[in-house]
C-alpha cells in the first residue's frame, strides 16, 4: 500500500528489513530505490524528502520482499555489470563474477603479445556462455573477432542471446547449443582463442554454499560432478584438436581444485605441444589455466 513515505524513510525502513541477509543492506536498498526511481544512487543523497510515487514504492517494496529471501540483487533489477559493461541477468544464467573479468585481461595482454588485438580473422569460442559476458565482452573490445558462444542450457543461450542483442554485435557472435566442444564441431578452422568459466563445484562444496547461491543460481551452471572436474576431462581432452597456433585457452578453476585441474591437463593434452600455466587472481589464489600453443 502507497504510504506517502520519503526517499530517506524507505531507505531506513528497508535497510532494516535486510540486515539479516546482507551486511551491505544500505547499499543494496540504495541500488533497488534509484533502480525503481530510474535515477542515478547519488540522486538520493540530495532528494531525501522528496516523497516517493506509489508506483515506484510498491516495486521497490516487491523488490525487498525478495531479498529477505535471499532473491541476489542482479536477478531483481535483471541487471550486472561485468568489465564495465551491463548485462541482462535471470535465474537461467549464473550471474557473472568479478574474478571472472581476469579471463579477459589474460587474452588481451595475449593478443599484445602478439601484436593482434585489432586483428581481423581471430576466431573465439566461449565454452558455456551463460549471459554471454565473456564473449560479448571480447566482442566489444576485439572488433576483428568472430565468436562461438556455446551452452547446453536453452534458457541460458536466450539470456545470451539477449545480451547480444543488446550490444548489437548479432553479426559477430553465433550461438550454438551442445555440449562444450559438440556444438562447435562444424567449425573447421579451429580456434586461436577459446575461454571458458566452466561449472566447478564439487558436490561437498554444493551442500555449503549460501542461500543466494543456493535457492537461486542454476545447478547446472555451478556443479562440476563429484570432484568438481567433469567439464575440464571434456574440454581439455579435446583441446589439441581445435586450439590452433599460435593459440590461446583460459579456463576459471577452483582455488580447491585446482591441483586436480592442472594434473588434467598435463594427463590428457600434455604431449600436444601445449604450455600450461595458473593465474592467480587479485586475491592471490590460483583462479585460471592458461595454456597456450
Ligand atoms: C559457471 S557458468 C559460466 C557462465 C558465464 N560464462 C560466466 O562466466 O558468467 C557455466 C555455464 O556452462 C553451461 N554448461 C554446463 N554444462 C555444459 C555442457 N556440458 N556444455 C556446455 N555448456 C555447459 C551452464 O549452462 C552455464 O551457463
Amino acid at each position: 500500500m502507497f504510504t506517502g513515505k520519503s526517499v530517506g524513510e524507505l531507505l531506513q525502513e528497508a535497510t532494516g528489513l535486510l540486515k539479516h541477509v546482507s551486511n551491505e543492506g544500505r547499499h543494496e536498498v540504495e541500488i533497488l530505490l534509484s533502480h525503481y526511481l530510474g535515477k542515478e544512487r547519488w540522486y538520493l543523497y540530495s532528494h531525501r524528502e522528496e516523497e516517493v510515487p506509489p508506483e515506484v514504492e510498491k516495486n521497490f517494496w516487491r523488490a525487498v520482499k525478495l531479498r529477505e529471501k535471499y532473491c541476489p540483487l542482479a536477478y531483481i533489477t535483471g541487471i550486472k555489470e561485468f568489465y564495465g559493461l551491463e548485462f541482462y541477468v535471470d535465474n537461467r544464467v549464473l550471474i557473472p563474477r568479478p574474478e571472472t573479468e581476469l579471463l579477459v585481461e589474460v587474452v588481451e595482454s595475449w593478443l599484445q603479445e602478439y601484436g593482434k588485438p585489432g586483428c581481423s580473422f581471430l576466431q573465439a569460442a566461449d565454452l558455456g556462455t551463460g549471459c554471454g559476458a565473456l564473449a560479448v565482452t571480447m566482442a566489444r573490445l576485439f572488433p576483428g573477432m568472430q565468436l562461438w558462444a556455446t551452452d547446453i542450457d536453452k534458457g541460458a543461450l536466450k539470456v545470451a542471446a539477449k545480451n547480444i542483442n543488446l550490444h548489437r554485435i548479432e553479426h559477430r557472435v553465433c550461438l550454438c547449443r551442445g555440449d562444450y566442444w559438440e556444438a562447435v564441431k562444424n567449425v573447421e578452422t579451429g580456434f586461436d582463442i577459446v575461454v571458458s568459466n566452466p561449472p566447478y563445484l564439487t558436490s561437498t562444496e554444493m551442500e555449503q554454499l549460501t542461500p543466494e547461491i543456493k535457492y537461486y543460481e542454476p545447478v547446472r551452471a555451478l556443479w562440476g560432478g563429484k570432484d568438481g572436474l567433469e567439464a575440464y576431462r571434456t574440454i581439455v581432452e579435446k583441446l589439441p584438436e581445435y586450439l590452433n597456433s599460435p593459440g590461446i585457452a583460459v579456463l576459471e578453476i577452483s582455488p580447491t581444485t585446482a591441483g586436480g585441474a592442472c594434473n588434467l591437463v598435463q594427463e590428457r593434452a600434455g604431449d600436444a605441444s601445449l604450455c600450461l600455466q595458473t593465474v592467480l587472481d587479485y586475491s592471490g589464489r590460483e583462479r585460471l589455466l592458461k595454456i597456450t600453443r
